[in-house]
C-alpha cells in the first residue's frame, strides 16, 4: 500500500514543473550519463492515433519525441476504428471508445494501449495482452480531487448548506442552527485508508476534525489518526462516515441496514467510492427514519451513460425517492473531475506509453508483466534493446539466450503474468545484419508473440 508516500509526494514542497518529455526523460533509473530516447530499429516511424480530446500537453510531448500524431477530439466506433488502426503503432482513448478484440485483431502494428482516466473495461484486457499490447492507464490521479470534494460535502451536509440554498433559490428565508454544526472537534470516520482515504485524513485533521479509519490492512496512520480494529468500532464512534474502498465481492453492500444501525443518531454517510458499495434502499430508510442527519453520493449502482439522460426510477428503482429527500447531496460521478486531475492523468499516461515506446518499459500496465531496465546512455551508442513477448511456457529463455549467445548481454530481465511473458535485453556491439538475423531468430521460436529492436 503506497498510500503513505502519496501523501509525502503531496505535502511536500512542489518541485518546479516539469513537461511531460523532460519527466519521460528523467524518470529513468539515476545514472550518471544522460539516458537516449530508443527509436525502432526497423524502417519507418512511430504513429499515434490519439481519440477523444486528449489534453494538447501530451500531444506535443509525443511530437517532441519524434512521432507522428493524428489527433481527433471524439471517440471512434468499432468500425471507425477497425478502418483507421491498422497504420498506427499506439492508441490514446478515454472511457468512450471501445477497443474490442475485433479493433485488436485489425490492428497488427499496434505496440501499446494508453487510456487517459481511471479505468480500462472499455478495452479487451485479455485480447490485448495476447497480441502482446500493454495497456497503461492512470488510476490514482485523481485522488485529491476526490479528497477536496469530501472536505465540501462535510461542510456543506453538516450546515445543511443544499437545503438552505434551495430554499432561498425558491424565494423561502429560512436562516437557522438547528442541526448545523461546526466540523471542529467532530470524529470522521473513514473507510478504506489508501490514496484517497489518506489525503482526506491530512485535510480533515487540519479541519480540527478527529479521524479514525478502517482498512482491511494495517497501514501506518497519518498525523494523529488512528486504525481501528473492526468495521463497527469505527461507525459507532464517527460522526460523518466516508467510503474509499474499491468495488469488490467483499464490499457490495459493505454499508446495509446492520451497519447502518451501527452508526450514531444524527451521524452522516458519504460515498464517493463505488455505487455498489451502500445499500441505497436501507439508506433512504435511514435518512427518512432521521437516523441519519445527512447523506452524499457522488456514485451510482447504475449511471446514465452519457450527459442529460435521465436520472430516475427507471435507471434506479429508488431514484426518485432518494430525489426527494432533505439533506442529501447527490452528484453526477464528479469526485475526480477536475482540470487538475485531467492534466495530470494526461502527463502520467503520456508518459508512461512513451516509456513502453522508447524503453520497452511496462511499468503501470494493468494486463501485463512489469519489466523495466536501466536506460541504455548516450555514450553506448552500439548498444540495442530487445523487446520481447512471448508466451510463458518452458524453454522460452534457453532458446532466446542461444540466439543471443554470440553477443555480450549487458543486461536482462524478464517476467510474466498468467500466459504473457516480456523479456527486455540489452546487447552490445550489434550491427545492421546482425539485427535482421537476430529478429529472424526470435521470430521463428514458437512462444514469440511481438518482439521489437530499439537502437
Ligand atoms: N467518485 C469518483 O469520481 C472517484 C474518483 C476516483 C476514485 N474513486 C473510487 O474511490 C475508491 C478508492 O480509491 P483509492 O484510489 O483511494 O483506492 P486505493 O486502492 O488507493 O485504496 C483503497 C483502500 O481500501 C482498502 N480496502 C479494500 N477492501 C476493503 C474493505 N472491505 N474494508 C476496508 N478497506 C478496504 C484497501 O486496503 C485500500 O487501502 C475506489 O473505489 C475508486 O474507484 C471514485
Amino acid at each position: 500500500m503506497s498510500s503513505n508516500s502519496a501523501y509525502v509526494a503531496a505535502s511536500a514542497t512542489p518541485a518546479p514543473a516539469l513537461s511531460v518529455q523532460e519527466q519521460i526523460l528523467r524518470r529513468r533509473p539515476v545514472q550518471d550519463a544522460a539516458p537516449r530516447f530508443l527509436q525502432p530499429v526497423e524502417n519507418g516511424g512511430v504513429r499515434l492515433l490519439i481519440l477523444e480530446n486528449i489534453s494538447q500537453q501530451a500531444v506535443s510531448a509525443f511530437r517532441t519525441l519524434g512521432f507522428h500524431v493524428d489527433h481527433y477530439t471524439t471517440a471512434m466506433s468499432e468500425k471507425e476504428l477497425v478502418e483507421k488502426i491498422p497504420s498506427y503503432h499506439a492508441i490514446g482513448i478515454r472511457s468512450k471508445t471501445k477497443i474490442t478484440s475485433k479493433v485488436i485483431a485489425a490492428a497488427p502494428k499496434l505496440l501499446a494501449i494508453g487510456c487517459f482516466c481511471i479505468g480500462t473495461n472499455q478495452v479487451d484486457l485479455n485480447a490485448a495482452a495476447a497480441a502482446g499490447i500493454p495497456v497503461f492507464n492512470s488510476p490514482f490521479s485523481n485522488s485529491r480531487s476526490v479528497a477536496e470534494l469530501v472536505m465540501g460535502e462535510l461542510v456543506a451536509l453538516s450546515r445543511q448548506l443544499f437545503d438552505r440554498s434551495y430554499e432561498l433559490r425558491n424565494g423561502i428565508w429560512n436562516k437557522q442552527s438547528k442541526g448545523c454544526w461546526e466540523l471542529r472537534g467532530k470524529t470522521l470516520g473513514i473507510i478504506g485508508y489508501g490514496h484517497i482515504g489518506s489525503q482526506l485524513s491530512v485535510l480533515a485533521e487540519a479541519f480540527g476534525i478527529r479521524v479514525l479509519f478502517y482498512d482491511v490492512i494495517n497501514i501506518m496512520p497519518l498525523g494523529s489518526a488512528r486504525q481501528v480494529p473492526t468495521l463497527t468500532a469505527l461507525l459507532s464512534e464517527a460522526d460523518f462516515v466516508t467510503l474509499h474502498v474499491p468495488e469488490l465481492p467483499e464490499t457490495t453492500n459493505l454499508i446495509s441496514t446492520q451497519q447502518l444501525k451501527e452508526m450514531k443518531k444524527g451521524s452522516y454517510l458519504i460515498n464517493n467510492a463505488r455505487g455498489k458499495v451502500v445499500d441505497i434502499p436501507a439508506l433512504v430508510e435511514a435518512l427518512k427514519s432521521g437516523h441519519l442527519a445527512g447523506a452524499a453520493i457522488d456514485v451510482f449502482p447504475s449511471e446514465p451513460g452519457s450527459n442529460g439522460a435521465p436520472f430516475d426510477d427507471k435507471l434506479n428503482p429508488w431514484a426518485s425517492e432518494l430525489r426527494g429527500l432533505h439533506n442529501v447531496i447527490l452528484t453526477p460521478h464528479i469526485g475526480g473531475s477536475t482540470e487538475e486531475a485531467q492534466r495530470m492523468i494526461g502527463d502520467e499516461v503520456a508518459q508512461a506509453l512513451s516509456s513502453y515506446l522508447g524503453y520497452g518499459s511496462t511499468l503501470g500496465a494493468v494486463n501485463f508483466p512489469e519489466v523495466d531496465l536501466r536506460a541504455i546512455t548516450a555514450e553506448q551508442g552500439t548498444q540495442i534493446r530487445i523487446c520481447h513477448v512471448h508466451r510463458n511456457k518452458p524453454g522460452v529463455l534457453r532458446q532466446i539466450n542461444e540466439a543471443l549467445s554470440p553477443y555480450n548481454v549487458e543486461k536482462q530481465y524478464s517476467d510474466s503474468k498468467g500466459e504473457i511473458a516480456y523479456l527486455m535485453a540489452d546487447i552490445a556491439g550489434v550491427g545492421k545484419a546482425d539485427v535482421s538475423k537476430l529478429q529472424e531468430l526470435i521470430d521463428a521460436t514458437d512462444a514469440n508473440i511481438l518482439t521489437r529492436f530499439l537502437a
